[in-house]
C-alpha cells in the first residue's frame, strides 16, 4: 500500500498527473457512462479548448478495468483516436487533397480483435521497442534474461508488453492543444527488466494538424528503455504502400542478421535499395531487399533535438505526413509480415504491404552493442522522447 502511494506521488510531481486517485483503472466510477458525442464538450469529462475538443466513450474492459476511447478532435476535422488499452491509437483521420476525410491507419473497429491478435497496431510498444538478442543482457556487471517472443530474441517488449496493459489516462489541455496523457508502472522483473519503471506517453493534438508523442519515464534501478509508437500507416487510406513516397533524413543504416538482430555495423545507404535520402517510391527497388525493409535508420541530427527524420507522400490522396523526432533513429518497417490473416477495420484485408511503420527509436539491440547510443536509464535520471507527426496535402 505504502509503495503504491509512493509511486501515485512520484507519478504526480514529477509528470503532473493528477488522476491518481479519480482515473486508477481499478475504479468503476471513472467509467464513462454514457456514450460520448462529437459536438463540442458538454459531459464530464469531456473537453474543448481552440475549437480542440476531446471526447471519452466506454470501449469494453480488460483484466476486470474499464477501458475507454478518447476522440481528439481539432477545428479541420482531424480525428484522432485513442484508447487506454495498450495506449493504442486505433484511427487518424486526416484529410486529401479534395478535404475529404479518411483513416490513415489499420487496426480493428473494437477492443476485441487487439485483444485476440495484433501485430501492435497503433499502439506503444516498451520496455524495450524492438529487438534483444536472445532476450539478453548485462548491466552494471548483473546478465538479465528477459522474455524470448521472437524466435530466440526479445521484441516489442516481451510476452506483454505495454501494448497489452491497461494505462491510466488524463485528458490533457494546453492553450494550442487538446490530449491524452496515458502512464503505466511497469514493475521490477515484468518481463525479466530490472527496476520499477513510471512511465508517460502523452498524445496531443494541435490546430495545425499535427500529433505529437511525449514519452517520459523514470525508474527506481537501472535499467534498460527504448519506447516507440507502433501506427502502421496508409496514406490513401487502401490498397498497399509501395507508391507511397519516402525519404529518410538518414545517411546510414544498421545491417542485420537474419534473425533482424544488428551486426554493429553502420552501413552507408548511397546507390543502394536502402537509400531514401531524396523521394522514391517504396516499391521502386523493394525487390532487392530480403524480405522487404524491416530496418533502423540512423538519423543524421543525433544531438537530442527535435529534428526532421522522414517524409511520406502518396500521390493519389495527395495526402503527406512529416515525421520530427529527438531520438537517434528510426524503424522502417514495410508490413512485411501482414499476410492476409487479419481482417481489421471496415473488413479490410491487411495483406502484405497494406501498411508501414516508421518507428522513431534508440537502435535495436543496444544493450548488447556498446557503440549504439546508449539505452539505459538510471534511477534520479528522466528518459523523454518526442516525436511529432505533422499531416498536410500537396
Ligand atoms: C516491428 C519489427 C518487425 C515486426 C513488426 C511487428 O516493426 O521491426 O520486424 O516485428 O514490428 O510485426
Amino acid at each position: 500500500m505504502k509503495t503504491k502511494m509512493f509511486i501515485c506521488l512520484m507519478i504526480a510531481a514529477t509528470l503532473s498527473f493528477s488522476g491518481c486517485k479519480k482515473q486508477s483503472p481499478e475504479d468503476k466510477s471513472a467509467e464513462p457512462k454514457a456514450k460520448a458525442v462529437s459536438s463540442p464538450a458538454q459531459k464530464k469529462g469531456d473537453i474543448e479548448t481552440a475549437g480542440l475538443t476531446i471526447t471519452v466513450e466506454p470501449f469494453g474492459r480488460v483484466d476486470d478495468k474499464p477501458v475507454n476511447l478518447y476522440t481528439l478532435t481539432n477545428k479541420n476535422g482531424m480525428r484522432v483516436k485513442i484508447t487506454n488499452y495498450g495506449a493504442i491509437v486505433t484511427s487518424i483521420e486526416t484529410a486529401d487533397k479534395d478535404g475529404k476525410l479518411g483513416d490513415i491507419t489499420l487496426g480493428y473497429d473494437s477492443l476485441d480483435g487487439y485483444l485476440e491478435k495484433t501485430p501492435y497496431f497503433g499502439a506503444i510498444v516498451g520496455r524495450y521497442g524492438n529487438r534483444i538478442a536472445k532476450g539478453k543482457f548485462t548491466l552494471d556487471g548483473k546478465e538479465y534474461q528477459l522474455a524470448t517472443n521472437d524466435g530466440e530474441n526479445h521484441l516489442h517488449g516481451g510476452v506483454k508488453g505495454y501494448d497489452k496493459v491497461v494505462w491510466l489516462a488524463e485528458e490533457t489541455k494546453t492553450e494550442d492543444s487538446v490530449g491524452l496523457k496515458l502512464i503505466y508502472v511497469s514493475k521490477d522483473g515484468e518481463e525479466g527488466y530490472p527496476g520499477t519503471l513510471v512511465v508517460s506517453a502523452t498524445y496531443s493534438l494541435t490546430n495545425e494538424d499535427e500529433l505529437k508523442i511525449a514519452y517520459s519515464a523514470f525508474t527506481d534501478k537501472a535499467t534498460v528503455i527504448n519506447l516507440t509508437g507502433h501506427s502502421y500507416f496508409n496514406l490513401a487510406g487502401e490498397g498497399d504502400i509501395l507508391g507511397h513516397e519516402l525519404s529518410l533524413v538518414a545517411d546510414n543504416y544498421t545491417p542485420v542478421d537474419e534473425t533482424l538482430i544488428p551486426t554493429g555495423e553502420i552501413k552507408a545507404v548511397k546507390g543502394t535499395a536502402m537509400d531514401f535520402t531524396t523521394a522514391k517510391a517504396i516499391g521502386s527497388r523493394i525487390g532487392e531487399v530480403a524480405g522487404g525493409y524491416d530496418h533502423n535508420y540512423v538519423l543524421n541530427s543525433s544531438d537530442g533535438k527535435l529534428a526532421l527524420a522522414a517524409q511520406l507522400y502518396e500521390l493519389k490522396s495527395g495526402r503527406a505526413m512529416d515525421i520530427y523526432t529527438t531520438e537517434p533513429g528510426i524503424q522502417f518497417y514495410s508490413g512485411n509480415f501482414l499476410d492476409g490473416s487479419i481482417t481489421g477495420k471496415g473488413g479490410r484485408v491487411y495483406k502484405k504491404h497494406s501498411g508501414l511503420c516508421l518507428e522513431t527509436q534508440h537502435f535495436p539491440d543496444s544493450p548488447n552493442k556498446p557503440k549504439f547510443p546508449s539505452v539505459v536509464l538510471k534511477p534520479g535520471q528522466m528518459y523523454n522522447h518526442l516525436t511529432v507527426h505533422k499531416f498536410y496535402t500537396k
